[in-house]
């Protein structure tokens, strides 16, 4: 048993998707959350200022003593893991592995898209992920670009005239390719599923990064005996890099729930 706290980081709100997973999934563990508010998207950039910005989140997350980190940022995941494993002695989960593992259990007739950050698609990590576990699955791939600024600007409402031209535009070509699975492979899209669940059809069943982590890293602290104390109720701290006002507002949309305690700003620059 263990009851030191779990770090979740994100570039910014979207990680909270995960992180409304573990609440239900694991509700006796205490959570540190960081949203790199000040300096999201991620998504556009190249991977050396990915590397550079998720080393940071790690260094700052890493000043509290925690048992276990989930990377709730599909463009960290794809563009990081790897190296921030190799340079971190404790347990990390990423969004790629459960999501696609998710995916390919879901589909029945093989055709996969995937909707997720440029850096995310550029990677191609998603693919290699599906390939190694079922290479007959075909992936569309698609980059969504507008999406987390969207998202973190409260636009993800139904109706709302701006996200949903845009949602449209980029799943039109979805829509032509017969898929039965989409693949959500940015944790801010989850706040997206009314919307992109309209333009794909019933047919079509969307697989939550966020949602599949959290999953994951509860099976993860089980494996490794890291869960907390039954017993125990956890709680959560939020830690951004911007104004805790805007963040708070739209977090408790993410959270479905409101935050219980006033978020921080921390200056990111100094780890
Ligand atoms: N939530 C991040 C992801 O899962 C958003 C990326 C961004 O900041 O562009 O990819």
């Amino acid at each position: 048993m263990d009851n030191r706290p779990i770090g979740v980081f994100d570039s910014g709100l979207g990680g909270l998707t995960a992180v409304r997973a573990l609440r239900r999934l694991l509700p006796s563990e205490d959570l540190i959350y960081f949203g790199d508010t000040s300096r999201v998207p991620y998504g556009g950039r190249s991977r050396e200022t990915i590397l550079k910005y998720a080393r940071q989140d790690m260094r700052f997350l890493r000043s509290f003593d925690l048992k276990a980190i989930l990377i709730a940022c599909g463009t960290v995941s794809t563009t990081s893991l790897p190296t921030l494993q190799r340079e971190n002695d404790l347990p990390m989960v990423g969004v790629v592995e459960p999501t696609c593992r998710r995916a390919v259990d879901m589909t029945a007739n093989k055709k996969v898209g995937l909707i997720a950050t440029l850096a995310s698609v550029r990677s191609g990590v998603y693919e290699k992920t599906i390939a190694a576990l079922d290479p007959e699955i075909q992936v569309y791939a698609k980059a969504c670009p507008l999406f987390v600024p969207l998202v973190e600007n409260g636009r993800f409402q139904p109706g709302d005239p701006v996200i949903e031209i845009v949602a449209r535009e980029y799943l039109e070509e979805m829509r032509s390719t017969d898929m039965d699975t989409l693949i959500l492979g940015c944790t801010h899209y989850p706040l997206l599923t009314d919307i992109i669940g309209r333009i794909m059809g019933p047919e079509v069943t969307l697989i939550s990064a966020g949602e599949e982590s959290a999953y994951e890293l509860k099976r993860t602290l089980k494996a490794q005996e890291l869960l907390a104390d039954p017993s125990r109720s956890g709680d959560a701290a939020y830690y951004v890099s911007d104004r805790v006002e805007d963040f708070e507002k739209i977090a408790a949309w993410f959270l479905q729930e409101d935050l219980h305690h006033e978020a921080n700003q921390i200056d990111i620059d100094r780890y």
